[in-house]
């Protein structure tokens, strides 16, 4: 099994030395790219800029990018020979209109940004996605959490979406212990316990290749 892994924030550049960001740690999706090796699988791992130390796994090949653009061109090179995508990064929805060449040098009370959107890459590899591919897809969210993560379930073409509860201390960015529900396209919602992200990421692992053999049988 070849599986193509996004993990990690994106950074867009402002100007030579300022960009903007998220707090993603990329813990999650590392965790994930060890689990998916130890159970037999060779992964591409598509990382944003974390802190994290490249997996030392023989079986993963990890590339390193910052914007979203370029994240995308590195999943767009594999996607077709992989056979499961799981798209743990978080990736800026905006970037900055212009990217200044020379420092931006400060001067009124207030400046005023103006951002514009970034290619989705979930959603563009989705239209791309063959009947025995599996895509895997993540959704933090605040309000009518079920119903949004089943609509990008939906839009994104995924056929899994875990969905980070944010209600849980303990849970999501930075930590080291996360609290998921999945989704699948038949709205069957399977609760996860709260756990260290490692064994989280075993756990889910085990789901995505059930789903991903019972899908070809
Ligand atoms: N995603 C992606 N490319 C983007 C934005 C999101 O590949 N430009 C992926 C994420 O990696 C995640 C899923 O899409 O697996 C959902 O991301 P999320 O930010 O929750 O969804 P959005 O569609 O960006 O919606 P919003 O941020 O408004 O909730
Ligand atoms: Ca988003």
């Amino acid at each position: 099994m070849h599986v193509l892994l996004t993990a990690g924030p994106t950074y867009e550049p402002l100007d030579p030395v300022r960009f903007l960001g998220n707090r993603s740690t990329g813990k999650m999706g590392y965790a994930l790219a060890d689990a998916f090796a130890e159970a037999g699988a060779n992964v591409t791992l598509i990382s944003g800029p974390v802190q994290l130390a490249a997996p030392a796994s023989s079986r993963i090949r990890t590339v390193r990018v910052e914007t979203a653009q370029q994240m995308y061109e590195a999943a767009a090179q594999v996607a077709s020979a992989a056979d499961v995508w799981v798209f743990a990064a978080a990736v800026a929805d905006y970037r900055p209109a212009v990217v200044e060449p020379e420092k931006i040098k400060k001067s009124g009370e207030t400046l005023t940004l103006e951002l514009v959107k970034n290619v989705d890459i979930a959603a563009t590899l989705g239209q791309t996605k063959r009947p025995e591919q599996f895509a895997v897809g993540f959704a933090l969210e605040t309000t009518n959490e079920l119903a949004h993560a089943l609509g990008k379930l939906q839009r994104k073409n995924f056929d899994l979406v875990v969905l980070n509860s944010l209600r849980d201390a303990g849970a999501g960015f930075g930590h080291d212990t996360n609290k998921v529900s999945v989704l699948d396209r038949a709205g069957q919602v399977l609760n996860f316990e709260l756990q260290a992200k490692t064994d989280l990421a075993r756990e889910l692992v085990q789901l995505i290749q059930s789903r991903f053999v019972i899908s070809h049988a």
